[in-house]
């Protein structure tokens, strides 16, 4: 990992109930957290009053897992950074692999989404990454240019942006890049910051990888020169996992 302090996000997606968020809190809790780490839960919104009430805030931040493009208004079933930020929730996750393909979330619409959410206070964990054909078809870092471009045409506070990069064949696959890959990927993604954002954005920049992380693989993933921590899925959701993976940048 660089020198970017370490940054582990739990994302339960549509996981959980009353009951299992619960355990997962008080498994969270009895965590103990290196100090070098900065770890971030977001649960599905329904249980965020719930977690903010009950998870140990001096280790744990919170996320939420969406928010709409702009601010309050007749956007029925949305809820807006404002909101968030009105209830103190300082995270959250914008173009996450399964909005871009199931809600039909484009390049653009993530990126005025993280800028707004941005502008509004909030810190972004901006998600990108290919596809299995795409990859197959060599155009990796052709599709990761334009991702990356549009959140650098939009955002303009970067101090407040985690980049994981989540190739969507490793999610929920079981099938984890290899350190090699994930590296390439992260070296690639730091040069392209550098040229678009400068040395200083690039160097202070948390490039985080997602994709089948677990507590067996994640070691040796943080060894990595530029992978600077994680966005967990399916492991996010045993507490005793998830430490161990908050842990792994040492
Ligand atoms: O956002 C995290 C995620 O997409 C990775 O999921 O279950 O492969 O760790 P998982």
């Amino acid at each position: 990992a660089s020198n970017a302090k370490f940054f582990v996000g739990g994302n339960w997606k549509c996981n959980g109930s009353v009951a299992s968020v619960r355990t997962l809190v008080d498994e969270l809790n009895s965590g103990v957290l290196n100090s070098g780490v900065e770890a971030v839960c977001a649960p599905p919104f329904i249980y965020i009053d719930y977690v903010m009430q009950h998870l140990d805030s001096k280790k744990f931040a919170l996320a939420a897992q969406n928010c709409w493009i702009g601010g309050n208004g007749a956007f029925t079933g949305e809820i807006s950074a404002e909101q968030l930020i009105d209830f103190g929730v300082p995270w959250v996750l914008a173009g996450h692999s399964e909005r871009r393909a199931l809600n039909g979330e484009s390049n653009e619409f993530v990126a005025k989404k993280a800028a707004h959410a941005v502008s509004s206070g909030m810190s972004v964990i901006a998600c990108i990454g290919e596809t299995l054909d795409q990859r197959n078809s060599g155009s990796v870092f052709k599709v990761l240019d334009a991702q990356m471009q549009a959140l650098v045409d939009e955002i303009t506070d970067w101090s407040k942006v985690v980049i994981a990069y989540e190739p969507v064949w490793a999610i929920g696959t079981g099938v984890v890049a290899s350190p090699a890959q994930a590296q390439e990927v992260h070296a690639y993604l730091r040069k392209f910051c550098q040229a678009k954002l400068g040395l200083s954005v690039a160097d202070t920049l948390r490039i985080i990888y997602g994709g089948s992380v677990n507590d067996a693989n994640c070691k040796e993933l943080a060894h990595m020169e530029d992978i600077d921590g994680f966005l967990v899925g399916g492991a996010s959701l045993k507490g005793c996992s998830f430490v161990t993976i908050c842990n792994a940048g040492g």
